[in-house]
């Protein structure tokens, strides 16, 4: 027999979390604000139940998935979670994350923090990944059921760590989306194909220049930083080229300024012989 679990939140990806569930044969209670949500989880044997107290009540294991930390507390406070497990895999800050471990342990319930990698079509395939925080004793015995969703990554106590790493990797996935966007914003200002100057210049270029972070990681881990081939002085007065040339193509340059302000930065600090991870330390001065 299969833990039972429920799962809170039949948004986009609450439903391919009760799906895979169901799928690997949990038995599956599921609730949503909106009544009759997602109705092929019906035909896959789903149960639907009427509260959030109700679904909670259902299961050992509570797996919430709703928009925002603010919904989860509209739908969690005030149930009776005695002997429950929550775990919460709605996008949060660490600050929530580790309030919503505070009242759930008010509540009675062990808690683990989520955050998902994944988009929900991933859920459930070898390339998903979801980092859990929180009680090791508690992860390691609801490991069965949570390696159904995706490969799990422990990575500590700290309920917030779960969050601070899913931030992490989302900021870093706007950033390089931010600038893909941009580079097609230039192209396309000319009229020149995106989708062939994508496949022929843009992957190729971006994935030689991501073998760099590694470097960079390791001069943050070890030091000293490096003196660089391409060093901050050469590159900070480039990419002045970068923000006249948007102006030029009547492209708004709003998401290339920040980096070259803080090329400037780093070279009136003295960094101007540095590689890039010289800028890593500057925005850790900024907060
Ligand atoms: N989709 C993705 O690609 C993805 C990837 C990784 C992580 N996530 C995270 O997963 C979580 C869910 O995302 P999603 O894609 O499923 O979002 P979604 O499709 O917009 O669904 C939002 C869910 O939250 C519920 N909700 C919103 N306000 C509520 C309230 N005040 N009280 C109770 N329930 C409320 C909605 O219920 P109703 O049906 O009643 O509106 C629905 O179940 C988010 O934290 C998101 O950041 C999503």
């Amino acid at each position: 027999m299969k833990t039972p679990v429920t799962v809170l939140g039949l948004g986009a990806m609450g439903t391919a979390l009760a799906r895979a569930f169901l799928a690997a044969g949990h038995p599956t209670t599921v609730w949503n604000r909106t009544p009759g949500r997602s109705p092929e989880l019906d035909a896959l044997g789903a149960t639907r139940a009427a509260t959030a107290a109700d679904a909670a009540a259902a299961s050992p294991l509570v797996v919430v998935c709703l928009l925002v930390d603010a919904t989860v507390r509209t739908a969690l406070d005030g149930l009776d979670l005695t002997g429950r497990t929550v775990v919460n895999l709605t996008n949060s800050t660490p600050e929530q994350s580790r309030a919503t471990a505070e009242r759930l342990a008010s509540a009675g319930a062990s808690y683990l923090d989520g955050g998902i990698m994944a988009v929900p079509p991933m859920i459930g395939t070898p390339g998903a990944f979801i980092f859990y925080s929180g009680p090791q004793d508690v992860f390691e015995q609801h490991r069965p059921a949570l390696e159904v969703l995706a490969r799990p990554a422990y990575v500590g106590t700290d309920p917030g760590l779960a969050a601070l790493y899913d931030i992490a990797l989302l900021s870093g996935m706007y950033g390089l989306f931010g600038g893909a966007q941009h580079a097609l914003a230039l192209i396309t200002s000319a009229n020149i194909p995106a989708a062939d100057f994508t496949q022929q210049f843009l992957l190729p270029w971006l994935t030689a220049m991501l073998t760099s972070i590694p470097n960079m990681a390791r001069q943050l881990d070890n030091g000293p930083v490096d003196t660089a081939d391409s060093n901050l002085a050469m590159q900070s007065a480039a990419y002045e080229n970068l923000v006249t040339t948007a102006q030029k193509q009547g492209v708004d340059p709003s998401l290339l300024t920040p980096m070259g302000e803080l090329l400037r930065r780093a070279v009136a600090a003295g960094h101007e012989d540095e590689g890039l991870s010289a800028l890593v330390g500057l925005l850790r001065t900024a907060g």
